[in-house]
């Protein structure tokens, strides 16, 4: 596909409406690669599929869709270019066919996209190689939780995770930056759980000066509560954020800020793959208190794991991304829009798993030092968090 810049001539490189390349698919050394478990180039499986519903948000957080770039001129896909549920349940298939046990739902705001019980339902029929129902679940800023919760939970939606970055109804409309109370917020948190939309996580994105105050207030609020509060680092994806080293709170501080006002023990991680690492509360004699529940760090920037990701991305438009900091991803919409058949499909998606390699991460450093990080990543509200 190609890029498309603002039809206003001026800047060098306007960010907006940028649009990310395709790859080639690769080949295969034989003809296809038949339906089952699925390893790539570094031996990693493929387990959790990532599905972008829109590339439109609600809100404005610098750190994602920042509002000089996302503002109104910025070109959202078009309706024609968003796969439809049929074509993404008819993808989504395919990668449950090579192994996926996780679905995520995400956008943009997942919940701005129309009719979203539908895909859910459908989405919710799938069955694991071992006959087993998906995990499936959706990440949302919450604003529109309280309204849609008990739907979602009745369409099969088994859990949300809540992007949450503060307590303070300031700091919380600041960095939402379109003046969003944080009161409806918990109040959708609330709703969700209520239904049953459970274990809810919570995910705080840490900035440092903007939010780090928030680091205990918010360990204290969801102690206890069921839920599970996760501190992110602040990542370098997309363009457009103005990511800056400095910006970033490494998780070994915010767990020793924690560690001030609240015992934490490390516990083994739940799942291969997992993006944090988890530590309990404690106890008075040391031992975790499960009542009192746990929290996660997600190290991407301080302490990469890409060792064993396992995660595959489908961008509103139909292309698969197979690292958060690809640049350029492969055009599955043209093929769902063939007449290939479905085992075709499997065969392309099997072909591309098997080749790849991503470890942006983990070679993070190396290529800063070389040359600076690559020059056209993808933006977060175009694949997904
Ligand atoms: P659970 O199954 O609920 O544990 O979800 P998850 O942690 O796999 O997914 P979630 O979308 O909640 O991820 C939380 C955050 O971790 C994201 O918003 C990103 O900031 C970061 N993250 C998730 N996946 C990746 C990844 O593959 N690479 C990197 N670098 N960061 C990731
Ligand atoms: N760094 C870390 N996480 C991010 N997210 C979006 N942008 C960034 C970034 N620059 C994640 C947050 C948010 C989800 C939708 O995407 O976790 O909750
Ligand atoms: Fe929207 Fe989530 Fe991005 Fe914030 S982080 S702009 S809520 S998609
Ligand atoms: Fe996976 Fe890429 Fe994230 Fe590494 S940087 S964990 S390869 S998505």
């Amino acid at each position: 596909m190609s890029e498309r810049f603002s039809p206003k001539v001026v800047p060098l490189l306007d960010l907006r409406n940028l649009r990310p390349g395709t790859l080639p698919i690769p080949g295969a050394p034989v003809s296809t690669v038949a339906p089952g478990l699925l390893a790539d180039s570094l031996g990693r499986p493929l387990r959790d599929l990532r599905i972008s519903v829109t590339d439109r948000c609600n809100f404005r957080c610098g750190y994602c869709m920042p509002k000089e770039i996302f503002d109104k001129d910025y070109t959202y896909l078009p309706h024609a270019s968003l796969l439809s549920f049929e074509e993404i349940v008819r993808i989504a298939k395919q990668f449950v066919n090579h192994g996926v046990q996780k679905i995520r739902l995400t956008g943009g705001e997942p919940l701005l996209r129309k009719n979203i019980e539908i895909l859910i339902e459908q989405l919710a029929a799938l069955r694991t190689l071992d006959g087993k129902p998906l995990d499936l679940t959706l990440t949302t800023n919450g604003a529109l939780l309280a309204r849609k919760a008990q739907s979602l939970k009745d369409a099969g939606l088994r859990r949300v995770t809540v992007s949450l970055d503060a307590l303070d109804d300031a700091v919380f409309r600041r960095m939402n930056d379109v003046d969003f109370p944080v009161a409806d917020v918990l109040q959708g948190i609330e709703v969700a759980h209520a239904v049953g939309l459970g274990p809810i996580k919570i995910n705080m994105v840490v900035k440092h000066g903007t939010n780090d105050q928030e680091i205990l207030p918010m360990a204290h609020h969801f102690k206890g509560s069921g839920m599970v509060l996760r501190y992110i680092e602040y990542m370098d994806v997309g363009a457009t954020n103005g990511w800056r080293m400095n910006d970033v709170v490494p998780s070994r501080e915010v767990v020793q800020r924690l560690q001030t006002e609240l015992p934490l023990l490390a516990l083994e991680p739940s799942q291969p793959g997992e993006t944090a690492q988890r530590w309990g509360h404690a106890d008075a004699v040391g031992q975790h208190d499960t009542a009192a529940g746990e929290i996660g760090v997600i190290s991407s920037v301080t302490q990469a794991f890409c060792g064993d990701c396992n995660r595959a991305r489908l961008s509103t438009e139909g292309q698969l991304y197979l690292c958060l900091f690809a640049g350029q991803g492969y055009d599955l919409r043209s093929i769902v829009r063939s007449d290939a058949s479905d085992d075709e499909l499997a065969s392309v998606i099997g072909r591309i798993w098997n080749a790849r390699s991503d470890r942006y991460s983990e070679l993070r450093g190396a290529l800063a030092a070389e040359s600076g990080t690559p020059a056209r990543r993808v933006e977060m509200s175009y694949i997904g968090g």
